[in-house]
Parts: C-alpha cells; structure tokens; sequence
C-alpha cells in the first residue's frame, strides 16, 4: 500500500512514543517531530515534561499542556525525538532544514539517546545533496561564506533569523564524503556557531518509516 509522506511521518512518530517511559523527553523541531509530539500528548501523563530544541516546538509542546523546562535546571534525560533532513547507514544526519540545528544539537548533546524519526525518503547513501545550514553570528556572514567557498560549496544567505538571532548560511554541492571530519572543519571558521552535520554525536537509533512498516536501525 502507498502512503502519504505525512501518512509515514505519523507512523514512525507512533512508533518513536515506545521509547517514551518517565522524566523529561527532548523533543526536536520540524513537521515530523510535529507528529511526534501529537503522539507525546497522548501518554503526557507518564512523564515530567519535555526540553524542546526551539521557540516552536516549545509553545506546541504547551498547547498540548506538556510542561517544558529550561535545559540549564536538568541534568540530564534519556531521549531526545528529532527528524532529519538526510540520515546515512552510520547514523549520520544532516539537519537544520528548520534553522533549529543550534539548540537541536545542544538538547541531543544533554540526552542519553538520540532517537531519529525519518520517512524512507530521507535515508540517503551520503549526506550534501540538501543544502548544509551553517548559524552563523550575523557580523560574520560574508567572511564566512567566503570560507565555505574554499571549502568547495555554494553558500546561500537564507532569509531567517533563528531563535539565537543569528543568521543561517545554507550551503549547496558539498560532497560530504567524511562528514566527522567536515562538521569539525566547518565549526572552526571563526563565527559559526553550529553546523548541521550530527555525525561526531550521531544517532543511537533510527527509526525509518518505509512502505513495509517502520524499520529499526542502531
Ligand atoms: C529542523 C530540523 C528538522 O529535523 C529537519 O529539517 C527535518 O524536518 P521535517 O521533519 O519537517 O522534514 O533539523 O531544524
């Protein structure tokens, strides 16, 4: 049977609420983390509250009466529920699609787990063909793209501001073949903040909703 891309979304968001037990969730930005906490909403009994990885999902994580903590006051959790843009076989993702990679990053740093919910169209043998959001210091901007330049991409100003009042740099036809390696050299230009590449931290579980039912890889 063919599903939707949202008919997907919400099957995976489903299954990621197994890994939901007690205490404080970190739960990510973008339509499929939308899904997912639709789903958290629904056993929001069982937990404490969640930590949430931008303005957005913060005040959907409210309406839905979840309460949402300020990371500095925990020390810790044991999953953070996020989507991707581009996942590999090793886990590695490539986010910020929504301009949220800075405190995604940040949450799923803080969390035990990272569970990544995709839909089939997100699993990619390597990562680049979605263009790399690089947050960036505003003042910085032009200086950086220049170095994203040397660095063999096509930088793009995005018309955003993130929830840090910084600026997203999005960068095209990078060719990401060691993308640890091109996370630790993008994030010492001076005046990144973050970059979208999640592969020095990657996901502990992925979880990847196909035509043949949602598939589970660690
Ligand atoms: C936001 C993100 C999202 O996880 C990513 O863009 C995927 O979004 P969606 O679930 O809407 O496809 O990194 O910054």
């Amino acid at each position: 049977m063919a599903y939707t891309q949202d008919e997907l979304k919400q099957q995976v968001a489903k299954a990621a609420v197994e890994y939901v037990k007690e205490g404080i969730i970190g739960v990510g930005t973008g339509s499929t983390a939308n899904f997912f906490i639709e789903e958290l909403a629904k056993v929001k009994h069982k937990i404490e509250g969640a930590v949430a990885s931008s303005e957005a999902t913060a005040q959907r994580l409210r309406a839905h009466g979840i309460e949402v903590f300020d990371l500095n006051n925990i020390d810790g959790m044991d999953i953070y529920v996020d989507g991707a843009d581009e996942i590999t076989e090793h886990l590695h993702m490539l986010k910020g699609g929504g301009g949220a990679l800075t405190r995604e990053k940040i949450v799923a740093a803080v969390a035990r787990q990272f569970i990544c919910i995709c839909d089939e169209t997100k699993y990619v043998p390597t990562l680049g063909k979605f263009p790399l959001p690089v947050e960036v210091l505003p003042m910085a901007r032009s200086y950086v793209a220049r170095e994203l330049v040397k660095l063999g991409g096509q930088p793009a100003l995005r018309n955003f501001t993130t929830d840090n009042g910084n600026v997203i740099i999005d960068v095209h036809g990078l060719n990401i073949t060691d993308p640890v390696a091109m996370e630790a050299k993008i994030n010492q230009i001076v005046g990144v903040v973050t970059n979208g590449l999640f592969a020095a931290r990657p996901a502990n579980v992925l979880l990847l909703a196909t035509a043949d039912g949602v598939k589970t890889y660690k």
